[in-house]
């Protein structure tokens, strides 16, 4: 449905230079309501802008006369070597976008070399996208208000081969999104974009968000599935002291692309005192706001391990499915690959610190 028109296949595909490209391209394809659902965020959508506008205060302090004929991207990340450090976000109802929603995702990743994060909220399960893509996921977990529930989607994630839980910690209740807010909420009731992972295990009156939720749950996910806890949407250095506290394997630094509390800071903003307080103890990723290789480039100096992208590659599954999706992530890293040969960093490890400097 949000969906009026698709490209024409014989059409030629435009030359799409950046993911703005894409996105006017989605803004061209996609229904309305699916735009307003992707794009938008909480109140005025302030913290949405914060996000992209904090990147241009961060500048880059390039070295000379480095050897860059060999760009590495490769990061380890839980126990497993990835080719890049440019992870997909969770992103609920994929179909929305594109008739085969998270499964274009994914066939895209795979075949691209990105790691995806499937949303508890995806509309194809987390066993038919792994299924049909091949893809070594992770799975995006919103308990439910119901915890025999919650275990049966443990269950589902961890049968389709998901080794990392990413808990989503921002989502007590759902933010004030005025725009493409009830979309939402016609979405989550509707009969045709069905929430894949609940087939048959939602009773009438749970909740798929558990406003009750507290850092017990870290202990209860760990008796419940032997997958790696993380923790999604930390943006302060007390939580991130919790975290380590109570166990959790990681940490993403992210306010849900700006869509649940208005007035919360830039991530990039948070990112510096969470590092700092996790101190190398578990890898902490980021997301909200990366448009270019050169806001992955400073993430990674100011100590993320990874990032994530959210509304960049959705705009390239609504405008082309996944091609879109793979052309999204060609420009992201092609744009990395080469900003960083251009600042004198020949590996991710060697983006220290020292390259950015905050105005
Ligand atoms: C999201 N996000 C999200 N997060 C999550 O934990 N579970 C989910 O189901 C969703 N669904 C979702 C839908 C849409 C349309 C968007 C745009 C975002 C948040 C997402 O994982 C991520 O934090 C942000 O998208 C990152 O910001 P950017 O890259 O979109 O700016």
């Amino acid at each position: 449905p949000g969906c009026t028109t698709s490209p024409d296949k014989a059409e030629e595909i435009p030359d799409f230079k950046n993911v703005f490209d894409l996105e006017e391209m989605s803004g061209k394809v996609m229904g309305k309501d699916a735009i307003d659902y992707l794009n938008g965020g909480a109140d005025d959508s302030k913290t949405v802008k914060a996000n992209v506008e904090a990147y241009q205060r961060i500048q880059i302090r390039a070295r000379r006369l480095i050897d860059v004929s060999t760009i590495s991207t490769k990061v380890e990340l839980f126990g497993k070597t990835l080719d890049n450090p440019i992870i997909l976000s969770p992103v609920g109802f994929q179909k929305f976008f594109h008739p085969e929603g998270e499964i274009a995702s994914a066939k895209a990743s795979v075949k691209k070399k990105h790691q995806m994060i499937v949303s508890s909220v995806s509309n194809y399960s987390v066993n038919e996208i792994a299924t049909q893509s091949q893809a070594d996921l992770w799975f995006q977990l919103y308990p439910t208000t119901n915890r025999e529930v919650t275990k049966k989607l443990l269950e589902r994630a961890e049968k389709a081969g998901c080794k990392v839980c990413v808990l989503t910690v921002d989502t007590p209740v759902i933010g004030n999104r005025e725009r493409g807010g009830t979309t939402l909420t016609k979405l989550i009731n509707s009969k045709e974009l069905k929430m894949g992972n609940y087939e048959g295990i939602l009773p009438e009156g749970t909740g798929i968000d558990d406003p009750g939720l507290t850092w017990e749950i870290i202990a209860w996910l760990r008796a419940n599935c032997n997958m790696k806890i993380v923790l999604k949407g930390i943006v302060t250095r007390e939580d991130a002291a919790l975290a380590l506290e109570y166990g959790a394997d990681g940490i993403i630094v992210s306010n849900h692309g700006g869509r649940q509390l208005e007035s919360l800071r830039s991530t990039i903003d948070c990112l510096p005192e969470i590092v700092e307080e996790i101190d190398g103890k578990i890898p902490v990723l980021i997301d909200g706001g990366i448009r270019r290789g050169t806001d992955i480039f400073k993430a990674l100096a100011l100590g993320a391990t990874a990032v994530c992208i959210g509304r960049p590659f959705c705009w390239g599954l609504g405008a082309l499915g996944q091609e879109g999706v793979e052309i999204a992530l060609d420009i992201l890293k092609g744009e990395l690959v080469r900003d960083m040969q251009l600042a004198g960093a020949a590996s991710i490890e060697k983006i220290t610190r020292d390259f950015v400097i905050r105005i």
